[in-house]
């Protein structure tokens, strides 16, 4: 039986494209560390008594990222607990500058081709629906990239077995420098 890791102090957010495995991942790393586990999208989902296609069908993207970000802020200001977003949440200035102060942000950083597939053709994300999946997610990834790497922790996940990954954030944890200290 492996060791039971130490308990965080700080929320992890775990951040990175769609289909990198954040939440199937977030809920076994959670559960490892003796954390709550919470999925902002089902909590905007929750918020909003819509499923996240209908909120982007009925009132458009814009929309969906205001709900995003008021669920984004109450979530990192609760106690901590391990927190999948969806991908676009990272690409806010706002949350990400709360997910800078109040949680370790880990990047889970997947090759697009295994992105694709993992999606499949028939996704029925908004962002995906309708369109070739490696084609848009080359796009996403391309803009999107540059600014998860300010994350302090970047896993390459790419075909590991979804507990390999957790393996890996729990020992980059425990090697991340402390929370930060005021002063
Ligand atoms: C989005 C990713 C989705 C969801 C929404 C928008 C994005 O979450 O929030 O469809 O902008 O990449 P997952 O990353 O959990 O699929």
């Amino acid at each position: 039986m492996a060791d039971t890791p130490q308990r965080p102090e700080k929320s992890i957010a775990l951040i990175g494209m769609m289909g990198a495995g954040k939440s199937t991942v977030g809920r076994r790393l959670a559960k490892r560390l003796g954390l709550p586990f919470v999925d902002a999208d089902e909590e905007i989902e929750a918020a909003a008594g819509l499923s996240i296609t209908e909120i982007f069908e009925r009132y458009g993207e814009a929309h969906f990222r205001d709900g995003e970000r008021r669920v984004l802020a109450r979530l990192v200001d609760g106690p901590p607990r391990v927190i999948a977003t969806g991908g676009g949440a990272f690409m806010d200035p706002e949350t990400r500058a709360l997910m800078h102060a109040r949680c370790t942000a880990v990047w889970l950083d997947v090759e697009v081709e295994i992105l694709a597939e993992r999606v499949g053709r028939r996704d029925q994300r908004p962002l995906l629906k309708g369109q070739d999946p490696l084609t848009r997610l080359r796009d996403l990834a391309a803009v999107r990239n540059p600014v998860y790497a300010e994350a302090p922790i970047r896993i390459r996940s790419g075909g590991l077995a979804h507990d390999k990954t957790v393996a890996q954030i729990i020992a980059a944890l425990a090697s991340a420098p402390p929370a930060d200290c005021p002063g």
